[in-house]
This record gives C-alpha cells, sequence and structure tokens, in this order.
C-alpha cells in the first residue's frame, strides 16, 4: 500500500508557512506534519495513518498521548503551571526521589532538572568542573550530546555541527568510540575492542597528550545515539571505570536516548554491571515533555547554593509527566521493552539473512540498529540506500529515522505491540526491497 501524495495538500501547504518563519537550521527529514497521535500510530493533517518507529527520536516512552500522562499534565495544570526553581513543590521533590530510587549506582542520587537533554550535558560538564578543580574532559568520535556551547565541543558525529561555530570550549580531546564492527585500532591478543580503546586514551591521550592530574571526566553515550546505534563490546565499561578510578577522573554517562527503559533496563550502564558518577537523563524521561536532569553521587554534586540554576529547573507539568512515565515504564513498559526488542531483533536478523545490503543487526531493547553496506568485504556504508528505505517506508506508512553513515534505527514508543512491530518490519521490509531495486 503507497500513498502516492504524500505530502498531503494540507501538509503542503503548512510546509510553505514553515518556511516563511521558522529558522531554516532545523534538520528536517520528509514531510510529515503531524495532526494527532496514539499509541504507536500517528496521523498526518491530511488524514493519513502511519506506525511510527522513531517515537520524536526516542522521546515519546509511553506511546503517543497514554491516558495516565494526559491526566497528569491536566491535573497539574489546573493546580500551577509554574513557580520557578527559586522555591519547591512536591512533583519536584517525588521526581527527585524516584531518580535516587533508579539511579544506576548505590550511593545516593541528587539531582539537577533542566529543560532538554544538552542542558543536562551542560550541567554535568560544568559540575564535573566544579567538583575535580580540573579542566579537562575526553569524549568521543561520532558522539552526540546536544548542541549548546559545552555539549556541542563534545558531539562528533558531523562535522557540520561544528562548522561556523568555533571557537567551542576548550579542553575536549576525542577519542575513537569502541564500534566492533568499524574498529580502528588494532587490538592486542586477549582484549576485546573496548579494552582496546581504553589501552588507547591510557597510552596515547593521558600519557602523550593530557595529562590525567587536569582530566576532570569523561563523557560518553552509553550506547552510542547519533553516530549509529553503536553498542560498545563487554570489556568497555569495566575498561574505563577502572581507568577514571585509577587517575579520579569523573565518568559520565550521557544517557539522554538510552536511558529510562527504552534498553529493556532503567538504563543502557545496567547491562554492563558498571557504576558511574554522574549520568545525564533527557528524551523519555518525560514521555515529551520538556524536561532533562544531571543525576550524580551525592557526594560528587556538592556545588554550593546559586552556583547553578535555571528559571524552569522542575517545572510543575514536566514533572508531572515524568512521575506518570517513570510509572508506567516500571510496571509494563520497561518488560516489554525487553520482549519486542528481543522480538524484533530476531526478526530483523531473519530480514538480514534475506538481504545482503545488511551488515549488521545490533541493540538492546527497543534501541536497535540495522546498519546497511555496499559490499559485504569492504562494509562501505550504503548511505543512498539507507536515506531511500527511509523514503519508501514513509511513503508507505511507517516514519523511521537514519543515524551514523547508513543506520536504520528503530526507536518506537516503549509501548508497542508484537503485532505493530511486525506491521512496522513488513513494511521496512518491502520498502527495503524497492530501495535495493533503485540504489545500485
Ligand atoms: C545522547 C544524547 N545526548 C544529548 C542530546 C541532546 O538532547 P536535546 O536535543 O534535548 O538537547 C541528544 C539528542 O538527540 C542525545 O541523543
Amino acid at each position: 500500500m503507497t500513498k502516492s501524495n504524500l505530502p498531503g495538500p494540507k501538509a503542503q501547504a503548512m510546509i510553505v508557512r514553515d518556511r516563511k518563519v521558522i529558522s531554516p537550521s532545523y534538520p528536517r527529514g520528509y514531510p510529515f506534519v503531524m495532526d494527532h497521535g496514539k499509541g504507536t500510530e500517528v496521523w498526518d493533517v491530511d488524514g493519513n495513518r502511519f506506525l511510527d518507529f522513531m517515537g520524536g527520536i526516542a522521546v515519546v516512552s509511553t506511546g503517543y498521548s497514554h491516558p495516565k500522562v494526559v491526566k497528569a499534565i491536566q491535573e497539574q495544570a489546573e493546580k500551577f503551571v509554574h513557580i520557578s526553581s527559586d522555591f519547591y513543590h512536591e512533583n519536584w521533590i517525588r521526581l527527585g526521589e524516584r531518580l535516587n530510587e533508579i539511579a544506576p549506582f548505590k550511593e545516593d542520587a541528587l539531582s539537577f532538572m533542566t529543560n532538554s537533554g544538552t542542558e543536562a550535558v551542560e550541567a554535568a560538564i560544568k559540575l564535573a568542573r566544579y567538583h575535580t578543580k580540573r579542566t579537562n574532559f575526553i569524549g568521543f568520535t561520532g558522539a552526540f550530546h546536544g548542541r549548546t556551547m559545552g555539549a556541542v565541543t563534545f558531539t562528533a558525529s558531523k562535522a557540520k555541527y561544528h562548522g561556523g561555530f568555533y571557537p567551542l570550549m576548550n579542553g575536549v580531546t576525542h577519542a575513537p568510540f569502541p564500534n566492533p564492527y568499524r574498529p580502528v585500532l588494532e587490538r592486542r591478543k586477549g582484549e576485546d575492542y573496548g579494552e582496546t580503546v581504553v589501552r588507547y586514551i591510557e597510552e596515547e591521550i593521558l600519557a602523550q597528550v593530557l595529562p590525567p592530574k587536569d582530566v576532570a571526566g569523561i563523557l560518553v553515550e552509553t550506547i552510542q545515539g547519533e553516530g549509529g546505534y553503536i553498542v560498545p563490546p563487554e570489556g568497555f565499561y569495566p575498561a574505563l571505570r577502572k581507568l577514571c578510578d585509577k587517575h579520579g577522573i569523573l565518568m559520565i554517562l550521557d544517557e539522554v536516548q538510552s536511558g529510562m527503559g527504552r534498553t529493556g533496563k532503567w538504563w543502557a550502564i545496567d547491562h554492563f554491571g558498571v557504576e558511574p558518577d554522574i549520568i545525564t537523563s533527557a528524551k523519555g524521561i518525560a514521555s515529551g515533555m520538556p524536561l532533562g536532569a544531571c543525576i550524580a553521587r551525592k557526594s560528587v554534586m556538592d556545588w554550593e547554593i546559586g552556583t547553578h540554576g535555571n528559571t524552569y529547573g522542575g517545572n510543575p507539568i514536566s514533572c508531572a509527566a515524568a512521575l506518570a512515565t517513570i510509572e508506567l515504564v516500571e510496571s509494563e513498559f520497561m518488560q516489554n521493552a525487553a520482549e519486542v526488542g528481543e522480538y524484533a531483533m530476531d526478526a530483523l536478523k531473519e530480514i538480514q539473512a534475506r538481504h545482503q545490503s545488511i551488515g549488521e543487526v545490533r541493540g538492546k531493547g527497543l534501541m536497535i540498529g540495522v546498519e546497511f553496506i555496499k559490499d559485504q568485504e569492504g562494509k562501505e556504508p550504503a548511505h543512498d540506500l539507507t536515506e531511500r528505505i527511509v523514503e519508501l517506508g514513509y511513503e508507505r506508512g511507517l516514519l523511521m529515522l537514519s543515524c551514523g553513515k547508513s543506520v536504520i534505527r528503530i526507536a518506537p514508543p516503549l509501548s508497542i505491540s508484537k503485532s505493530e512491530m511486525d506491521e512496522g518490519l513488513r513494511i521496512f521490509e518491502d520498502a527495503l526491497t524497492a530501495a535495493e531495486k533503485e540504489v545500485k
């Protein structure tokens, strides 16, 4: 079933209006103009229905307009919309208590609430400098941490994010992200590739370029998102933790995309048995209401009153939405993400067996990446094919997004059912088959 007239007349007219008044910098994909959504389904302004495999870029964790989230927002809006972070309110405190319960370390957690992922990363950077009294950081190639001046300095997934914006923040050195499918460093006997990367940091960066006593933190996305949905090898985090402990460096994990139940556990790091010092969260935390958090060990979040703040931190409606979201993720959707995620991985591996253009299927829970290649030996990224699959999926009623050089990410609402997954994967394979015939 192909929707041949996309975008429809109403969508086309709105896009014309948008171009006249909205910043041209937004990286728009295909011309989808939202009207409304329910669960995993969305409708555009011309009445076309789509299944959503990208969930507002991994944000709509409980599905579109979950009744419990809507009710929490409505009830809070009727009481008060804003009070300012100079004062107190219960949902904010309660959210701090919930984050303390689920934080991926044994020590008590303190949280600084933000309005976005990038602001949570800014908070983590500032906190790390303040706490350690050190200035420098290590980040990773392929990373995405946001677009404000500090966070964007760490972002290294596209040169476009830096071009025209120099000078960036001082003191960030990038190491290669441990991508086991595309290693760039030579592995020694007995090492897994994650350990190789940590050895590189120790031997090539800390010993030769950047003295460890000047390094405040190492910032890394636990599973790399925009860079291609890349899961590092098992040995990476244990080795990184050891390195951080040896030199008094903070381990800062960006869980903006990978956290909040998406991988079938609260945090992606919960799959690796390692405790970080600081984590950042946003996206799925409040089902789409703007909210982020920088969550740190109590002993680390030691900045004094007045040193950092914001007007909207702990916004009452966002906190209410987050509490309802956490409740739903805990009671049903985290488990669902684990089950439907495993089901989807199996189905995708069957699809892979039928299509030479798929190089790798990888991921955890409902954070799944499918990497497309031009040939099995050289593994050259098949960028045009990937973009064409996304377009053809849209025309057939499936919203998808690419990431990395040639990866399609599957990051639907955590509430997606197996039958919706089946429907989406049928469209995905249909689009893939058609794209393979078109793009050589
Ligand atoms: C891992 C990660 N960190 C930070 C951000 C930035 O979040 P925001 O767009 O809310 O500023 C993103 C956004 O995609 C992300 O994926």
